[in-house]
C-alpha cells in the first residue's frame, strides 16, 4: 500500500472544516432535496408503471419538468423544459435554469449525511479498500477546484484526465464541474497517440494524471505515457501528477505535484452557477469512419437522466452499495459510478483491478467484503468467469446482492443464465441494459423497480421512461416503426434529457451520423428485434463499428494504424465472432492498448522466427491469428 497516497488523502480529509458546512448549509437551505420520482408524478393521477411510461412519452414536458424540479437542486429555475429539433440536431433541455453539478452530487448530501461513504476505492490488492465520505469528497473536490483555478483553468476550458479509477479522479471530474470547466476523461489504458489525439482535439491546457497505475499486480507507467503524448500537444501548459505508488517519476517544469499543491488550497470553493446547457464533459468514442468523436454532454439533462436511471433500473435505495466494475474512462463509469450514483447520495465502488486478480473469485470476494447490493459488469467478464467454474463464485457469500446488471454488448443466453442462477442464486433480477456514449444513460432495460416486470433472458426488454424507440427498415424508412415482431434499425423518435448534444467542433458530423439516416429520428447505429410482446433484443451494430469486450473500435481507426506499416498498401479490418470477447480484432496489442507494430512488420517480412519479446502483449494468441491471416492472404 502506498503510504504517501494514503497519508496525503487522510491528511487532506482529516479535519472537519467548519467553512465546508457553512457553505453546505447555505446550499441546503435554498435547494429542494431530491425525493423519489413516483411521488413527483403522483399528483398527475398516474400510479402504475405502464401508465407512468405512457405519461412520460406522451406528456414529455410535464413528466421531465416535474422530475427535474423534484430531483435536482437549482440555483435558478428553468423556464423551458425542452427545445429540440432533430432536423438540425438541436437538443436543449431546461433552458433558463442554473445549477452546479458538484453541488447536486456533494454539498446537498454533506448537508444531510456528511459521514455517509460516497466512494469505496477497491484497490488492486484485495482487502486494501479506502472509504471516502461525502464530507471528505467535497473537501478534496474543493481543494482541487481551487488548485485548478490557481493554475489558470477557467470556466469553459477543457481539462483532460488520464487516471485509473481512484478518488482523486472522481474529485478531478467534480472539481471541473464545480468551477465550470469541462472534463475529458481518457481511459488510462489508451496509448500515448490516442491520448494525444484526444488532448489536441479538446485543446486542453491542463492534464491530470498519476505517476503510475496498478492493475492486476502490475505497475503501469502512466506518467510516461502522458509525457510522450504531450510532446505533440502544444496546448498543454501543465500536468498535475498524483502519486498512486511510492515510486518517484521524472518531473519537468510543466509538472505539478498534485497532493502537495492541493494541501495549500482552501477547503471551500464557491460553485459556479452553470447554465443547463453548458458543457459538462467531452467523451471520445469510435465511429464507423474517421477519428474518434468527442461527444458533448451538458449539465442538467445529463445529471437528471443518469440519476433517474440509476435509481430505477438498478432499484437503488438509500444505504445500498453500488458496485459497477467499469472504468471511469468509459461512459458507464461517468454515468453510473460517478454522476448518477453521487447525485442520488449513493455509495459507489471504484474498481481498480481485473476480474481474475488475484484469482477468478475476485468479483465475488469483493461483493462479500464490501456487501455490494447492485453489481454492474460486462458480458465479456461473465463469459470469462463462467469458464473457470461455479466454485469461484460459491466460495463467497453473495446474499447482499439485489440486482445484477449487464452492459456494453449482447449477453448470450448461457452467460445470462449463469449470471442469474450461479451469481445471483436465482433470486436477483438480471438487467441487461442497452445504451451508448451518445445516449448518456440507459435507454432500454427490464426495469426491476416494477414488481410486475417479466424478464426474458438475453433481452434488454423495455424502453425507460421518456424513451420512444422505433425500428426502421435498414434501407429506407417504411411504416411507423411501431408494429411488433419486427427487426430493423434501432432509432429513437423523441428527445430525452440525457442524450449527447453535439460532437465537439463537428456539429455537421453529429447531424449526419445520427439524424440524417432516418429523418425525424435519432439513429443509434444498432439493429434490434421487437418480439410479439413488445420486448426489445439488441442484434448488434449495423455499421462498421466493432465491439470487442464491450469496447467500441472503428474499423477506419484500425485500418489507419495498419496502413502506417510501410509494407501495407491497403487494409480492411473486420470483427469475427469470439467466444469470450463477443468480437475479436486481430491486432497484437500491449496491455495498455498499444499496437505492436514491430510484430506486424516481422510478420509481413515473413520473419516470424524473430518476433522478439511478446511478454507485454495483452493476448499473445493474436500474433498467431495475424500470422495465419497473412499466410491466407499470400
Ligand atoms: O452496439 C451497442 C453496444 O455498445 C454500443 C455502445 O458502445 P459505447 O458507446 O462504448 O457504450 C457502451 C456502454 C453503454 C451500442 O451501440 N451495447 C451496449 N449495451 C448493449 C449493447 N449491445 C447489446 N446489448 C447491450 N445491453
Amino acid at each position: 500500500m502506498c503510504s504517501l497516497w494514503r497519508g496525503s488523502l487522510l491528511t487532506l480529509t482529516s479535519s472537519l472544516n467548519r467553512r465546508v458546512f457553512q457553505c453546505c448549509r447555505q446550499f441546503g437551505r435554498s435547494y429542494n432535496i431530491a425525493s423519489c420520482m413516483p411521488e413527483a408524478v403522483a399528483f398527475q393521477g398516474v400510479s402504475d408503471h405502464s401508465g407512468l411510461y405512457k405519461f412520460s412519452v406522451n406528456e414529455s414536458d410535464r413528466f421531465w419538468g416535474a422530475v427535474a424540479r423534484q430531483r435536482l437542486s437549482w440555483i435558478s429555475p428553468f423556464h423551458t423544459v425542452q427545445n429540440c429539433d432533430f432536423s438540425q440536431g438541436k437538443i436543449k433541455w431546461f433552458e433558463g435554469g442554473k445549477l452546479n453539478v458538484s453541488v447536486n452530487c456533494l454539498d446537498r448530501h454533506v448537508h444531510t449525511c456528511p459521514e455517509r461513504v460516497a466512494l469505496i476505492w477497491e484497490r488492486d490488492e484485495p482487502g486494501t479498500e479506502v472509504k471516502i465520505t461525502y464530507r471528505q469528497l467535497l473537501e478534496l473536490t474543493c481543494r482541487l477546484g481551487n488548485l485548478l483555478k490557481r493554475q489558470g483553468v477557467r470556466r469553459g476550458d477543457c481539462v483532460t484526465i488520464y487516471m485509473p479509477p481512484c478518488p482523486l479522479a472522481v474529485a478531478s471530474m467534480l472539481a471541473c464541474a464545480r468551477i465550470g470547466a469541462a472534463h475529458n476523461v481518457v481511459f488510462a489504458g489508451f496509448s500515448s497517440e490516442a491520448l494525444a489525439d484526444r488532448i489536441r482535439d479538446a485543446q486542453s491546457s491542463t492534464v491530470i494524471t498519476v505517476n503510475q497505475g496498478v492493475r492486476g499486480g502490475k505497475v503501469v507507467d502512466l506518467k510516461r505515457t502522458v509525457d510522450q503524448a504531450v510532446q505533440n500537444c502544444p496546448s498543454v501548459q501543465q500536468v498535475l501528477v498524483a502519486m498512486r505508488t511510492e515510486n518517484t517519476v521524472a518531473m519537468t517544469d510543466r509538472d505539478v505535484p498534485l497532493e502537495e499543491e492541493m494541501m495549500k488550497e482552501d477547503v471551500v470553493c464557491e460553485p459556479v452557477a452553470m447554465d443547463s446547457e453548458d458543457v459538462l464533459f467531452l467523451l471520445y468514442t469510435s465511429g464507423s469512419t474517421g477519428k474518434p468523436k468527442g461527444l458533448v454532454h451538458t449539465q442538467a439533462g445529463y445529471l437528471l437522466y443518469t440519476s433517474l436511471t440509476h435509481r430505477y433500473v438498478f432499484n437503488y435505495h438509500d444505504g445500498d452499495v453500488f458496485g459497477c466494475v467499469a472504468d471511469i474512462g468509459w461512459i458507464t463509469g461517468h454515468s453510473y459510478i460517478v454522476y448518477g450514483a453521487l447525485c442520488n447520495g449513493g455509495t459507489t465502488v471504484l474498481f481498480e483491478s481485473t476480474p481474475v486478480y488475484p484469482n477468478p473469485g475476485r468479483y465475488w470476494e469483493m461483493v462479500e467484503r464490501l456487501e455490494i447490493n447492485q453489481f454492474y459488469g460486462a458480458p465479456t467478464a461473465i463469459r470469462l468467469l463462467l469458464k473457470y467454474g461455479d466454485e469461484w463464485v460459491q466460495n463467497y457469500n453473495r446474499s447482499s446482492l439485489k440486482t445484477l446488471g449487464s452492459v456494453g454488448e449482447p449477453i448470450n443466453t448461457e452467460a445470462w443464465e449463469w449470471y442469474h442462477r450461479v451469481v445471483g442464486d436465482g433470486r436477483c433480477p438480471v438487467v441487461d441494459t442497452w445504451w451508448q456514449t451518445e445516449t448518456g444513460g440507459i435507454c432500454i432495460a427490464p426495469r426491476p423497480a416494477d414488481p410486475e416486470a417479466e424478464i426474458v433472458p438475453g433481452m434488454a426488454m423495455r424502453p425507460f421512461y421518456g424513451i420512444k424507440p422505433a425500428l426502421l427498415d435498414t434501407e429506407v424508412v417504411t411504416g411507423d416503426g411501431v408494429s411488433n415482431d419486427s427487426t430493423g434499425a434501432l432509432c429513437i423518435s423523441q428527445a430525452w434529457p440525457g442524450m449527447a448534444r453535439t460532437i465537439h467542433n463537428h456539429h455537421q458530423r453529429f447531424t449526419e451520423t445520427y439524424f440524417q439516416p432516418y429523418p425525424g429520428f435519432f439513429f443509434t447505429g444498432d439493429g434490434a428485434h421487437r418480439s410479439k410482446e413488445g420486448y426489445y433484443q439488441i442484434v448488434g451494430r449495423l455499421d462498421d463499428v466493432i465491439n470487442v469486450s464491450g469496447h467500441r473500435l472503428g474499423t477506419a481507426e484500425l485500418e489507419d494504424v495498419v496502413n502506417q506499416c510501410p509494407a501495407v498498401a491497403e487494409s480492411a479490418a473486420i470483427g469475427y465472432s469470439h467466444d469470450i470477447k463477443g468480437e475479436g480484432e486481430c491486432l497484437p496489442k500491449t496491455r495498455s492498448g498499444k499496437i505492436m507494430r514491430r510484430v506486424l512488420r516481422k510478420v509481413v517480412e515473413r520473419n516470424t522466427d524473430e518476433l522478439g519479446d511478446l511478454s507485454t502483449l495483452d493476448d499473445p494468441d493474436s500474433v498467431h491469428e495475424v500470422i495465419r491471416g497473412h499466410r491466407r492472404l499470400r
